[in-house]
């Protein structure tokens, strides 16, 4: 039996429309363009509308991706969704963009990993794939931080975006998708960036509000901190685990956090500046949205192409952090079967040759016999009469 691989075969991302800028912020808090683009490289960031949700984003970046995949909805085997900041606490907004999607049936859950969340289940995608249980699985990363960012806190506020990136991944023999994954967490830090009330430690009330709990809270400097000595360290880790090297990697796809810490770990691992995606200055952090938003744009501007072997390494809340090495594979024609969430047995697949070479001009011959012996009948019918 081959081997089984999880190859992105579409790709697709949803950036809401509203653009608020630093000049914005400087009317909010006591902040400047110049701090915020020197200590952040951020320029800008996009915000949803009243009216949409985490929901509505990731719909859109998955019919996209389903779209460019050219596979229907209801053909998935799964879809993951990873996010912080789901419509409601429950139920699970998997399940909403399941329905809004037309996957009828399809298994879907949400899966909770900060920024890191996009590569933890790239990588739990990759294993449903590779284990046989599934052809095609789309994974969604999607965050609606504005609903919970205090735009009174000018250490956090200057950060976060909204945005939505999906992909499609489809089972292939050759070598591609998911080459390694360095997957880590240390809950030691978890009070440096939390969300405190709303969930069962502090439940929402009136008092909990008050008191802004239901915003989210960061130690920026120790963030900063733990990131710098991380995630270096878990790019060489993932390169070495592929057996590969930095000269290998055509693309480094960070998540976009922060210019600074990006610079220091492509220096760690000795990637040049044209190795490195960079959209942080446009869309600033979207969390578990954040790399495939840059992988969509890499595929749009040509930086990234079938056959490239990339790299992504994000970090967040947990404390935790991802690492994966990605190869974008060419894709081969899917059999028919392969769109099926259930497969058809070995037996079936090996008629198929017979499909076009007996069984298609059979049936067209038998199709002209049929229309021929209606004719006869009917002439004969008009001159009995
Ligand atoms: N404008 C002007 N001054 C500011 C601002 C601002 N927006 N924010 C903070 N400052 C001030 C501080 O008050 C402080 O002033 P003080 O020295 O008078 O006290 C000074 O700037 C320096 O503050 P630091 O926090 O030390 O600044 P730093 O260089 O660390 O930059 C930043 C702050 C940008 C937040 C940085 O720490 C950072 O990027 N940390 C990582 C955050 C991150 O990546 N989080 C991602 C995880 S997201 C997730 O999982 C959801």
């Amino acid at each position: 039996m081959s081997e089984r691989y999880a190859n992105i075969v579409g790709w697709g991302k949803y950036t809401p429309e509203q653009v608020l800028t630093n000049a914005d912020l400087e009317r909010l808090v006591e902040t400047s363009d110049e701090w915020i683009f020197k200590r952040t490289g951020i320029r800008e960031r996009r915000i949803v509308s009243p009216t949409e949700n985490t929901s509505d984003m990731a719909i859109a970046a998955a019919r996209d991706a389903l779209a460019i995949a050219d596979v229907r909805a209801r053909d998935l085997g799964l879809i993951i969704v990873a996010t912080s900041s789901p419509d409601y606490l429950t139920p699970p907004v998997s399940s909403q963009v399941q329905h809004a999607l037309g996957a009828r049936d399809v298994g879907a859950f949400t899966l909770v990993a900060g920024c890191a969340g996009f590569v933890y289940a790239l990588t739990t995608a990759q294993q449903y794939i590779a284990n046989g249980i599934c052809d095609n699985v789309l994974v969604i990363g999607v965050e609606l931080l504005s609903r919970f960012v205090d735009y009174t806190d000018r250490s956090t506020c200057v950060l976060f975006g909204d945005g939505a990136g999906a992909v499609v991944l489809q089972v292939c023999d050759e070598p591609a998708g998911v080459l390694s994954s360095v997957l880590g967490s240390d809950g030691s830090g978890a009070e440096h960036l939390i969300l405190p009330g709303g969930g069962t430690a502090i439940p929402p009330t009136h008092e909990s509000i008050d008191q802004g709990l239901h915003k989210l809270k960061m130690n920026g400097n120790q963030v900063f901190r733990f990131a710098s000595r991380i995630i270096g360290k878990a790019l060489r880790q993932v390169i070495q685990q592929a057996g590969l090297t930095s000269d290998d990697i055509d693309l480094f796809i960070p998540h976009q956090a922060n210019l600074r810490i990006i610079e220091s770990a492509a220096k760690y691992v000795g990637f040049p500046e044209e190795k490195i995606f960079i959209n942080i200055d446009r869309y600033g952090n979207t969390s578990a949205a954040s790399i495939p938003i840059a992988l969509v744009e890499a595929f749009e501007q040509g930086r990234a192409k079938v056959g490239d072997t990339l790299a992504f390494v994000a970090f967040g809340a947990g404390l935790s952090w991802a690492a994966a090495v990605v190869k974008v594979a060419e894709r081969v024609q899917p059999i028919p079967f392969l769109h099926s969430r259930r497969k058809a047995p070995a037996w079936i697949s090996a008629l198929y040759p017979l499909n076009t070479i007996v069984i298609k001009p059979l049936g067209t011959v038998l199709g002209f016999l049929l229309v021929g012996i209606q004719r006869l009948t009917s002439w004969f019918r008009r001159n009995q009469g």
